[in-house]
């Protein structure tokens, strides 16, 4: 058994709390590579990955998330140096699933990588938005894409949180 990947799935949590400092480009690399290495549906690959790091759109993205959560003023992603979306395209057959299983794959290989990382909701509605859709466009992404999730991601800022007990009858053996 690879008692180390156990480790890892075990282990992660979501962080809320980041370095300025931006990740290095060999742990955003092999969470990226790990990302599109996850499962999709009929593996069509329907998925699009988009890093955004540059102080601009950083900015505009944590604003467009804040503004769908109703809460102007506040960053959804903690500050975090970077911002992982995680979009399903036209080829999708299962676009949550598949959005949701490269997300996955993206947190857990984050703290694998000795990276921060926490899921953050609600990239549907952001691009959705008339703003979204021009900022795919500024970004050079011309096909129709569906917001599916977003990761906040980054070094920790604070000790490693602990997990909440699971639940007893979480798994049913027949
Ligand atoms: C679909 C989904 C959406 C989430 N959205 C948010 C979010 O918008 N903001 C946030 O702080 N955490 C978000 N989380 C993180 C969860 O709150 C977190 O995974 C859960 O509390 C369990 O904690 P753990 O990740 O440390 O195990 C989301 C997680 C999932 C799976």
């Amino acid at each position: 058994m690879k008692a180390e990947a156990l480790e890892v799935l075990k282990n992660r949590r979501s962080v809320r709390k980041f370095k300025a400092e931006q990740v290095s480009e060999e742990a955003l690399a092999a969470v990226l590579e790990a990302g599109v290495y996850a499962p999709t549906g009929a593996g069509t690959q329907g998925v699009k990955i988009v890093v955004v790091q540059d102080p601009e759109y950083l900015a505009q993205v944590k604003a467009m998330n804040a503004r769908v959560m109703g809460k102007t003023g506040v960053d959804p992603y903690y500050g975090a140096p970077t911002v992982i979306l995680v979009f399903a395209t036209a080829a999708s057959i299962t676009p949550v699933q598949d959005g949701s299983a490269v997300t996955t794959n993206i947190v857990n290989a984050a703290y694998a990588a000795g990276l921060g990382s926490c899921w953050i909701n609600r990239p549907k509605q952001m691009f959705e938005s008339e703003e979204g859709k021009e900022l795919l466009k500024k970004w050079g992404i011309e096909e129709e894409l569906t917001g599916v999730a977003s990761v906040a991601l980054g070094y920790a800022d604070g000790p490693q949180p602990e997990p909440k007990p699971r639940k007893a009858d979480y798994v049913v053996r027949v």
